[in-house]
């Protein structure tokens, strides 16, 4: 079983609020399809969610008291979610929306059963960044979060994080094909003008993934072909994290 995240960097242009790329999320749902791998999607927000939730201050390291501007944001989330569930049955999946914030106030194997359930009846469970409650008040759950608890709770083999980039890039732009823990602090010092942590945050997820087991690869979705790849878990042009030492 693998978790697929979407990253609003692929699924729309950021630079151009509510830009949706169909062409994009349709290839990559054929490359899902083709190789027939169970699969959950996660997707994030890109230029749907992120200038709404910044509009009203709604961050993910930042709870906040009031509930302006959560309904927006849910919306255009949404609206995005049914966009890419269009593409993906354009693709020949069978998505299964569904909004991941009851399973993570439940957490644990358990509360998941039902996903399972979905896996082997051939759907594809679709889920996405989301606004959430706590004690603290409301905060955006970035998709990256998402899926580390999905790995979690589904035991996944392997997570892979699709972007506009082939995988994570060096200082001059390179692609590491092997990510270390080395690699991974310098990158958790970057910061993002985005609601949810840009890149450092999905990199500190990514390591936390390997530590308990699950295979994480970093991969372009302008790549189909090489999504096929890392989904058939053969050599593929992108990143991989190589997993923490326990000792
Ligand atoms: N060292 C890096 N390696 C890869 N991507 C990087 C790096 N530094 C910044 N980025 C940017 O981070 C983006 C991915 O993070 P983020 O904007 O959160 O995307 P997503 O919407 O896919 O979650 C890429 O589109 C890339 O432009
Ligand atoms: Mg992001």
């Amino acid at each position: 079983m693998t978790v697929v995240k979407l990253g609003g960097s692929i699924i729309t242009d950021k630079g151009v609020d509510f830009s949706y790329r169909d062409e994009a999320v349709r290839s990559i749902g054929r490359a899902i399809a083709s190789t027939g791998e169970k699969v959950v999607i996660v997707h994030g927000g890109g230029s749907f969610g992120h200038p709404i939730a910044k509009k009203f201050h709604l961050s993910s390291s930042k709870p906040r008291r009031s509930s302006e501007g959560v309904s927006e944001t849910r919306r255009a989330m949404f609206d995005l979610d049914a966009r890419v569930c269009d593409s993906l049955l354009a693709a020949g999946l069978e998505p299964y929306a569904f909004s991941p914030y009851p399973l993570l106030a439940q957490a644990g194997r358990k509360g998941s059963a039902w996903l399972r359930a979905m896996l082997v009846a051939g759907l594809t469970p679709v889920t996405f960044g989301d606004v959430v409650h706590s004690k603290e008040g409301f905060r955006i759950i970035s998709g990256d979060t998402i899926s580390l608890s999905l790995c979690e709770s589904l035991g996944a083999t392997r997570c892979i994080f699709v972007m506009d980039v082939d995988g994570i890039l060096d200082r001059d732009g390179k692609v590491i094909s092997t990510l270390d823990e080395e690699d991974a602090n310098r990158l958790m010092g970057l910061t993002s003008s985005d609601a949810t942590g840009g890149i450092a945050l999905k990199v500190k997820e990514a390591l936390k993934m390997a530590a308990s087991g699950t295979e994480v690869a970093f991969v372009s979705g302008f790549r189909p072909r090489e999504l096929s790849k890392a989904l058939k878990r053969v050599r593929f042009h992108g990143t991989i994290v190589r997993v923490p030492s326990r000792d």
